[in-house]
């Protein structure tokens, strides 16, 4: 059925629907769970089949009748996959599905086929399907990389394409990942490229915003004034003025949202508000930092715990919650962020509560950016090797033998 016009591209609704399967080999065990996610009412038939293919017959997503196909078996199919390895079964049911005026797509010719299997993937609610225009130039493998493309970059915001209808209201909570713009996550890069204002912060991936299209409003949190308020009540104002607006708001924040990161204030006042408000995890600085200087925060026989604890304000201010007594006693690894200014008297506090003074110390500054440094000490050295090495934040200190562990294993 060679011909110059190319395929009418068309979305079928198979639910509840009869969908003939032949042959229960590779071809069917790739087509079936699209056929079971439309819905479709499903027979396979097939002397055999694949563990997967058997599998969603046990399970009842098919039904299986293990025997060759046999004239009549499309009669009251709406859409039939022909995938036996009889090339003599498949065009007897491919002439049988012509009768019977069946779609059906054949794995063996596609020639012969009436219908084609577009490569599909899926995107927060639309369907990428893609076809060659016509059987002899069919290149599977372009159509998939096509698919992949188009797929990936509406993922990961590289491709925009605006909602027009509907989009995620109000405001989104956006983790952005310790600094490199790589290590945000495929959601966050997505919300960000569909927002219209961008309130970000100095730490984070601000790299990500020179992407933004220019209608974008990019505020920095920090110049935000706040005159009678508090900086943070200035930012949440900001916040639920903008969404009252309509815009679609992503507050892009370092690391994740929830590791000091205030996002819980953030989301309690639109909450307040009656904005509705989206949290999208990000990689904290905690555990990414410390890997990309090349320390994990837990080894075997080394670590078998790591605790985060904000080194913002000294362990004898009356403010702290932190009881760095109890975390001198602990083997574990001691993670602390904003604790650059502070060091010394957070490693003397561990040390009088027993730390020995010869535990390792690695602070990260600018962690997985391109300014990226590390700092070796002990707990007895750290405060001197912050003045010496003029360690700034932000950086990340990691306290315990995973400090000490290098790339290479033992011998
Ligand atoms: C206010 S806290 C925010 C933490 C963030 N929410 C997170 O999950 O990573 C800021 C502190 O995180 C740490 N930090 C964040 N990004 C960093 C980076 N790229 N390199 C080193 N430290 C970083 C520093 O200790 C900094 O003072």
């Amino acid at each position: 059925m060679a011909t110059a016009h190319p395929a009418y591209p068309v979305g079928l609704r198979l639910t509840g629907r009869r969908v003939v399967v032949l042959g229960g080999g590779q071809v069917a065990q790739r087509r079936l769970p699209a056929l079971i996610a439309a819905g479709a009412d499903l027979l396979l038939v097939s002397p055999e089949a694949t563990p997967s293919v058997e599998a969603m017959a046990d399970t009842g997503e098919i039904t299986w009748e293990r025997r060759a196909y046999a004239d009549g078996d499309l009669a009251d199919a709406w859409y039939a996959l022909i995938a036996t390895s009889d090339p003599t079964a498949n065009a007897a049911a491919s002439a049988e599905a012509e009768r019977h005026r069946v779609w059906c797509v054949r794995s063996d010719d596609a020639d012969a086929a009436t219908a084609w299997t577009p490569a599909t993937g899926h995107s927060e609610g639309v369907t990428v399907a893609v076809l060659t225009t016509e059987a002899k130039g069919r290149d599977p493998r372009h159509t998939a990389a096509i698919r992949d493309a188009v797929v990936e970059g509406l993922r990961d915001g590289t491709l925009v394409a605006p909602h027009h209808r509907t989009r995620t209201p109000g405001v989104a909570l956006v983790g952005g990942g310790p600094g490199d713009p790589d290590l945000i996550t495929v959601r966050g890069r997505r919300l960000l490229a569909e927002a219209d204002v961008v309130i970000a912060d100095r730490l984070g991936p601000r790299d990500l915003l020179d992407e933004l299209p220019p209608h974008v409003e990019v505020i920095d949190a920090a110049k935000i004034p706040y005159g009678r308020f508090m900086a943070q009540e200035a930012i949440n104002n900001a916040l639920i003025e903008h969404a009252r607006q309509g815009k679609a708001v992503v507050r892009l924040k370092g690391g994740d949202p929830f590791v000091f990161g205030r996002g819980m204030e953030e989301a309690h006042a639109l909450a307040e508000a009656g904005i509705p408000c989206t949290v999208v995890p990000g990689i904290s600085s905690s555990i990414s930092v410390p890997g990309a200087a090349g320390i994990p925060v837990t080894h075997r026989g080394v670590a078998h715990e790591f605790t985060v604890v904000s080194g913002h304000v000294a362990p004898d201010d009356e403010r702290s919650l932190v009881d760095w007594a109890a975390l001198a006693k602990l083997r574990g690894t001691l993670v602390i962020l904003m604790g650059v200014d502070k060091i010394g008297r957070i490693a003397e506090t561990l040390t009088a509560h027993g730390k020995p003074q010869d535990t390792p110390v690695a602070l990260i500054q600018e962690g997985t950016t391109a300014a990226q440094r590390r700092v070796d000490a002990t707990l007895a050295t750290v405060a001197d090797a912050v003045r010496t090495h003029e360690v700034r934040p932000p950086a990340v200190i990691v306290i315990g033998e995973v400090a000490a562990l290098t790339p290479a294993p033992p011998a």
